[in-house]
């Protein structure tokens, strides 16, 4: 399975023209570009990374594309995705996609960690309306990446009352990535 294809696939059905979303891992702008297609020119993606260099890029796939107008660009750690998201748009965030992890081609050493992910989740999931989707991709073959995955895990039965979810990984593969879909309640 290809992971972050599968992601697209099942928030491609969630998503509809005119939603707010959130791409909290922009990297090389590939998930960003999938949400801006979807939700139509009225509607708002934020996109997030931590390097500056990614965000670059990013903008330039969506120059090309002619979809940057709908999609506000942040340099940030996503542990910050409450202070990024304007107030007005607090609880109608319809989908947030995170793809943890480094860069892919870029610099491996700057990856996601425990501490800021689960921060960002907590946000995210305040922000997302009744209803609304979070995938989470998480690999688990980086230092750091396996006790990334547990917290994600963790956090996810710790708030099973409000988000429902169900994870998905290749049950041969003990090095799986694995996705996590969820839905808050
Ligand atoms: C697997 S890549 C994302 C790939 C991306 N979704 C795409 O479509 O190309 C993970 C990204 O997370 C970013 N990142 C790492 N720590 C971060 C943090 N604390 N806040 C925001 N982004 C972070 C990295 O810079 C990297 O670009």
């Amino acid at each position: 399975m290809h992971f972050t294809v599968e992601a697209q696939r099942i928030l491609g059905d969630r998503i509809a023209p005119g939603d707010i979303v959130i791409d909290a891992t922009a990297g090389n702008g590939h998930d960003t570009v999938f949400l801006a297609d979807r939700v139509g020119e009225k509607g708002l993606v934020y996109a997030i990374d931590i390097q500056a260099s990614a965000i670059e890029q990013v903008r330039l796939r969506l120059q090309e594309r002619e979809l940057l107008t709908r999609v506000k660009l942040h340099i940030a750690d996503h542990k910050c995705i409450k202070q990024i998201v304007a107030p007005g748009h607090h609880g109608a965030v319809k989908c947030v996609v995170f793809n943890l992890g480094y860069l892919p081609f870029g610099d491996k050493s700057i990856t996601t960690t425990r501490e800021s992910s689960i921060a960002a989740i907590d946000g995210a999931a305040s922000l997302l309306k009744t209803n609304g989707w979070m995938t989470i991709l998480a690999y688990v073959g980086h230092p750091g990446g396996r006790e990334e995955a547990q917290a994600v895990q963790d956090w996810l039965e710790a708030h099973a009352d409000t988000f429902a979810y169900q994870d998905l990984r290749d049950p041969d593969n003990p090095a799986s990535p694995i996705l996590w879909v969820v839905e808050k309640r």
